[in-house]
């Protein structure tokens, strides 16, 4: 499974990308407005450090505004993917970059059927929403096995990039239900990696050598 950071924080992928496991970046509107820099300095900043997708979302609302815009964001790095969120305007978006050989990443996916129908518009990417799922008391992930089981039964190769993750458990049944990307907040991304009898093996192998080196 491919991993992605969600964030636009430059500080945050400036440091995962030397972990040796990162795979692309997802951002939006909301993580672009947390950060100070002009929008397209950082977006292009980001390309230049990670060798992988790297999301941007469109605002317009109709799909000659959407693929106005998706024009301009694609000059900023060759791994620009253009997110763009479900809607009737959305999949006519979707449809027209397709055929301009440009790739999309259908953001705000809450259902199986929206996903079947943004890879039918050519989407390279869906991105079922699973923490704000949880928050509406639905089970997230059940749409995640749902979708993957959907792109199977019908040989569709439009990947499945989980988001709004909050937690590593999300990660974990991401893997095991065989989604594609899972993409997540630097915060999940360092809880994956911790376990806390990993630092107490640590610590104890290090006592152990202490008493070796003193004879
Ligand atoms: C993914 O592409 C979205 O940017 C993100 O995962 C949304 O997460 P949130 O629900 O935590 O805002």
């Amino acid at each position: 499974m491919k991993i992605f950071l969600d964030t636009a924080n430059f500080e945050e992928i400036k440091e995962v990308a030397t972990w040796g496991i990162l795979d692309g970046v997802t951002t939006n509107p909301t993580l672009l407005s947390k950060e100070k820099e002009d929008y397209k300095t950082l977006l292009k900043k980001i390309c230049e450090v990670v060798d992988g997708p790297i999301s941007a979302e469109v605002v317009s609302l109709d799909p000659d505004g959407m693929v106005r815009e998706a024009s301009e964001l694609v000059k900023i790095g060759k791994n620009i993917v253009i997110k763009v969120p479900i809607s009737t305007e959305g999949l006519k978006a979707m449809r027209m970059l397709s055929d301009k050989g440009i790739k999309t990443n259908c953001t705000l996916v809450f259902s199986p059927i929206q996903a079947l129908l943004a890879a039918k518009a050519g989407a390279s990417f869906v991105s079922p929403f699973v923490g704000r799922l949880d928050d509406a008391s639905h089970i997230g992930m059940e749409i995640v096995g749902q979708i993957v089981t959907i792109f199977q039964n019908y040989d569709i190769s439009t990947e499945v990039l989980v988001a709004s993750i909050r937690n590593p458990l999300h990660v974990v049944d991401a893997a095991l239900m065989g989604a594609d990307i899972a993409t997540m907040p630097f915060k999940v991304l360092q809880q994956l990696v911790k376990h806390p009898l990993t630092d107490v093996g640590i610590k104890n192998f290090l006592a152990d050598w202490e008493k070796v080196r003193k004879g």
